[in-house]
């Protein structure tokens, strides 16, 4: 933590100066009281002070000008020091927030199907929110409480030890107090936590999941479900409030307690009326921050409960090995797997020995049943995954050898689902990238006949989708990832086809895109569509991560076996709109 806090060292030693200030300067106003009741409005009529210089009246006046001093200075370092202590702690969840995002962005894709997106979205931004009161609320200021506690208790023994003593009896039934109100804050806390968690993820999955909940008449149920989470967000609050209104009467009390004790051992041993009020204003500073320390503690341990959460993500050393160096400006497009072998979890082999080989300019279709591997086989091309056994070669380099942006920037892919950005049209074909240029947009647009569609929008390529792409159509969106594999004329391109159930007009474009795109280049297609499948070099049918057939549409037809049944399940209904 205090790595981060490095480059504001300046402000983090303004605030610990400050606080060893304050706590030095805030028992000196009782005191002087303690002094002008005793030795000035207590003098003789006549005394004069400073060599003569005052009389009683003029002394006291100085006495108050002083104090409104004290008082003015004591209130700029206060304001400076809350000033500076909030400050370092935002510059450091600055920083620490912008690490925390750069490390997640570079993890590695499996981190993601094992962690939660709540989970991180929290690390990135509440998690870090309360590393900020580590330096806010916590550290500084406890340790400006504590010095604050250790000099008025200086003071008052100075003053008089024996009634310091006896104001201090009533003590230990703070620390007691104490303890139990910390911890019982400290479990609220946890759950409160737990709550808001749970009401946040709830919230965000259902209101992305909102047409699956009314289509299924869902409403109720879940209505249900949020009304006991949002309960249980009150219990778990409520046990705080509650210890919260005990601590602060407690504390009350027993401060209470202090002060008659002292006025009754004051009128016992005849003690000056000046020590007496002294007494009660320290009584007042010491009770004050030690109500607020164990709150503060209590700040500073979630504080640290929540940095090493953060500190969990930022020490995850699973990030995208990017040790390989090769950069060819160009591909020639040759793929080469040699017998792969790859599990997403280490023991169950979703790709088994698999093998093949694409020249470049061919077009391998993959087929085969829904589960089979066809996903994975693409996903390990451009090394999102690890292989576990094997090799894959792209012109007869092994991909672990190539820069990871120079091997993603040669394989241009249309992924199954395509996943659209809150943003304009424009900004999601590019991916905000500023250096291409509008008009090769347009061109890689215009060259799979998407322009018009996109100029008939409201706003032409400035149009807004709105989250996931929710305004646009699946075929509409898998068009626009077609434009965005365009866009860096890909020396190879894999497609991973979405379902053919598109309306017939995107069929025809889609078609169209398709045709397009793979001409003169290395493409590995997962095809659902008879007519790509046709024209493609080889076939590749997987099953249960084996390639178990290969050949062209004819010989596999002619051999009769997997495909030959595949295709006729697959293919019988469009051969017949054929
Ligand atoms: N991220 C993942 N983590 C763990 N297992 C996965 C993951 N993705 C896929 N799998 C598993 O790997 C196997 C192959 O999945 P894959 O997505 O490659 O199938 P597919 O052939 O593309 O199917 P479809 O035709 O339905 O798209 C499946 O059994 C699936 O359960
Ligand atoms: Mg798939």
């Amino acid at each position: 933590m205090f790595r981060y806090a490095a480059p504001y060292r300046k402000k983090f030693y303004w605030s610990v100066a400050l606080a060893i200030s304050l706590a030095i300067f805030t028992p000196i106003r009782p005191w002087l009281i303690q002094l002008t009741v005793n030795d000035y409005i207590s003098a003789k009529p006549g005394t004069t002070f400073l060599n003569g210089k005052l009389d009683i009246a003029g002394m006291l006046i100085l006495i108050t000008i002083i104090q409104i001093g004290l008082i003015l200075i004591e209130t700029l370092m206060r304001f400076v020091f809350s000033f500076t202590t909030a400050s370092l702690g935002q510059s450091v969840v600055k920083d620490l927030r912008v690490e925390t995002y750069k490390k997640i962005l570079n993890l590695n894709l499996s981190q993601f199907d094992k962690t939660p997106v709540g989970a991180l979205t929290t690390r990135t931004i509440s998690d870090i929110e309360s590393v900020n009161d580590i330096f806010s609320d916590g550290l500084v200021p406890v340790i400006a409480d504590l010095l604050t506690i250790f000099c008025v208790l200086v003071f008052m023994f100075y003053a008089d030890w024996q009634l310091a003593f006896i104001a201090l009896i009533p003590f230990p039934i703070i620390i007691v107090a104490t303890y139990y109100f910390k911890e019982s804050i400290n479990k609220s806390f946890q759950r409160v936590r737990n709550a808001i968690a749970a009401l946040n993820s709830f919230v965000q999955e259902h209101l992305s999941g909102m047409a699956v909940v009314q289509a299924f008449a869902a409403e109720e149920n879940e209505f249900k479900k949020f009304k006991k989470i949002n309960r249980e967000h009150r219990n778990a609050n409520s046990r705080g409030i509650m210890a919260y209104s005990i601590f602060f009467p407690v504390v009350e009390i027993v401060s209470a307690l202090s002060i008659g004790l002292i006025v009754w051992y004051s009128s016992e041993h005849r003690i000056a009326a000046g020590t007496i009020m002294s007494f009660i204003l320290y009584i007042n500073l010491l009770f004050r921050p030690l109500r607020m320390l164990a709150d503060k503690f209590n700040v500073l341990q979630m504080g640290i409960i929540a940095s090493e959460r953060v500190f969990k993500v930022l020490d995850n050393t699973d990030v995208a090995d990017n040790s390989g160096t090769w950069r060819p400006q160009q591909v020639k497009g040759k793929i080469e797997f040699d017998k792969v072998w790859f599990a997403y979890d280490d023991e169950n082999f979703v790709l088994q020995d698999v093998s093949f080989i694409a020249r470049p300019g061919e077009t391998i279709a993959i087929v085969g049943h829904t589960g089979s591997g066809k996903t994975t086989i693409i996903s390990l091309l451009n090394r999102l995954y690890h292989i576990q056994k094997g090799d894959i070669r792209i012109d007869d380099v092994s991909v672990e050898n190539f820069e990871l942006d120079a091997l993603r920037s040669k394989i241009g892919v249309v992924l199954q689902d395509v996943f659209l950005f809150s943003g304009s049209v424009m900004d999601n074909i590019t991916l905000r990238n500023p250096n291409i240029e509008k008009e090769k947009v347009i061109e890689a647009a215009k060259m799979i006949e998407m322009h018009d569609f996109i100029m008939q929008l409201p706003g032409g390529y400035d149009y807004n989708v709105m989250e996931r792409g929710a305004t646009l159509s699946l075929g509409q969106r898998q068009l626009l990832s077609f434009i965005r594999a365009m866009l860096y004329n890909p020396s190879i391109l894999i497609l991973d086809e979405a379902t053919s159930s598109v309306d017939t007009e995107s069929e025809q474009l889609i078609q169209h895109a398709i045709d397009t795109v793979i001409k003169d280049r290395t493409s590995v297609i997962i095809a659902h569509r008879l007519s790509t499948i046709r024209k493609a070099n080889r076939i590749i049918v997987l099953d249960k991560g084996k390639i178990i057939e290969t050949g062209t549409h004819e010989e596999l037809i002619q051999k009769g076996d997997f495909y030959s049944k595949l295709h006729k399940i697959q293919f019988d209904k469009s051969i017949r709109i054929l």
